[in-house]
């Protein structure tokens, strides 16, 4: 393996002053190993230099991965004003735009947070369950018996239709269809890691300019202001319980309404942020699922006794075991002393949400799928953390888990999953980390 035969040539030597130590590798070496073996190359790196260590990127810069839970509660609870997540995240300015809430930091960040948060809220999003619901059932029907069918594919079809919906209200039309369209071809331009390594490598202002991709943008601009603009006039703007219509309802605390172009970059976050991300975590679910046909057997029963602990068990187990991302990153503004090291300003820590996960100290057979983990003890804040934490924790994460849990439930209830081939490992697929051949199994009639 690539990694291991790195770490003969890899020396510990720190390479800026009071960073960690951490693989001591030309920036080609270390970007290739990054992007090729991203899960391999961190257990590398801690079994080597231990609970953190540095690791430098040429278009990123310095990152200091972190995995002892003290060091990650610092970070997560740390002054939001000198810890930049959105300057962290900056390779995504040119596709979700300036105004964008993972983008922003300070008070803009937590101006725009708070307009967000509402239509994410426990209520509000159980209206979304009636839609979820139908367009997985219908998904799910046309999924084969008896031949293995990839379930990857299948759940971002789902997620994205979701998704459009929840964003843009049920209503079908030709509108929705071509953004629908567009949406898919601009996720394709970046879900293949080759092309999005390119686009990374140009920076955020090159790509903004190559040809290719501004006429990407600009046509699903197009759609996304056609659409805001007949919204902000709809008849029935004060009645819809879609995620626009709330935001354009919505006021900053100063009584402003949220700007055309404000409001086409949340829409756009919303979509990317909130469709592959929950359709890998479903797909994960089904791999595991499908090979663990105890575990299966105690989901069928659960359900079918209307108990939904067990449900909520398999998909946290599902996230520790199978993050669907690796990291979450902020950025020092200052130095800053974390996990008793004073860090330089400039440098970014990484909480690593995959090795904390894998921490055997904190989950015994840290390997092992074992939803029951979570049933004899809840969740710890800073010890399960798919979805990130602090005030950056994902805007999406009650919309995930309820989603992911209303499609397993329409899936468990109409099938039966049978696993295809040996187990799949995770490859990258840009930002997430997914199943190697899709999630392939077999999902039988009952
Ligand atoms: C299984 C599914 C998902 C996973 C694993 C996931 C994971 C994450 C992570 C790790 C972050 C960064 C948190 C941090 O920096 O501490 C994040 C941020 C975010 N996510 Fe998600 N996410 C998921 C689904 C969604 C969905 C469904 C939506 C919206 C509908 C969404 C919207 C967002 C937004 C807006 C942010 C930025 C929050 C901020 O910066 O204040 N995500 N997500």
């Amino acid at each position: 393996m690539e990694v291991a035969t790195a770490d003969k040539q890899a020396t510990a030597a720190p390479p800026l002053e009071g960073l960690p130590p951490g693989p001591d590798w030309s920036l080609l070496r270390s970007t290739r190993t990054w992007w090729r073996r991203p899960l391999e190359t961190l257990e590398h790196c801690q079994a080597r230099y231990g609970n953190m260590f540095t690791y430098r990127l040429p278009y990123e810069g310095t990152w200091v991965f972190v995995s002892d839970p003290e060091a990650i509660k610092q970070i997560f609870t740390g002054d939001p004003r000198l810890l930049h997540a959105g300057e962290a995240n900056i390779v995504l300015l040119p596709v979700l735009g300036e105004h964008s809430v993972l983008l922003l930091d300070e008070p803009a960040h937590m101006k725009e947070r708070k307009l967000m948060l509402p239509p994410f809220h426990g209520k509000r999003m159980k209206a979304y369950g009636d839609v979820m619901a139908q367009v997985a059932a219908a998904e799910i029907e046309r999924w084969p018996t008896d031949t293995p069918v990839r379930t990857r594919p299948r759940m971002q079809a789902m997620t994205l239709e979701i998704i459009l919906r929840a964003v843009f209200g049920v209503g079908e039309g030709e509108r929705l269809n071509r953004l629908r369209d567009q949406l898919r071809r601009t996720l394709n331009l970046l879900g293949h890691p080759r092309r999005a390594i390119f686009m990374v490598l140009l920076g955020p202002d090159r790509l903004r300019r190559f040809p290719p991709f501004r006429r990407q943008i600009e046509r699903i601009d197009r759609l996304l202001y056609e659409e805001i603009s007949t919204r902000r006039g709809a008849a029935d703007l004060a009645e819809r319980d879609d995620i626009l219509s709330l935001l354009l309802q919505a006021r900053h605390e100063d009584g402003e309404a949220m700007s055309d172009r404000e409001l086409r970059d949340e829409l756009m976050t919303l979509l990317v942020a909130g469709h592959e991300t929950t359709a890998t975590g479903l797909s994960w679910a089904v791999e595991l699922l499908a090979r663990h046909p105890g575990e299966l057997d105690r989901l069928e029963a659960d359900l079918a006794s209307g108990n939904d602990t067990y449900l909520d068990a398999v998909i946290k187990e599902t996230l520790r075991l199978r993050p669907v991302i690796a990291l979450v990153l902020r950025k020092l503004v200052e130095p800053m002393e974390i996990g008793g090291r004073l860090l330089p300003a400039g440098v970014s820590v990484a909480p690593s949400i995959y090795l904390v996960h894998r921490n055997p100290e904190i989950y015994p057979e840290p390997e092992r799928f074992r939803p029951e983990r979570f049933i004899e003890q809840p969740a710890g804040t800073y010890t399960w953390i798919p979805f990130g934490g602090g005030v950056r924790r994902c805007l999406g994460a009650s919309f995930a888990e309820f989603e992911i849990s209303v499609v397993l439930r329409e899936l468990v209830t109409r099938r039966r999953l049978r696993p295809v081939g040996k187990p799949e490992h995770s490859v990258r697929s840009t930002i997430t980390n997914v199943p190697s051949r899709g999630a392939e199994v077999i999902a039988a009639s009952r």
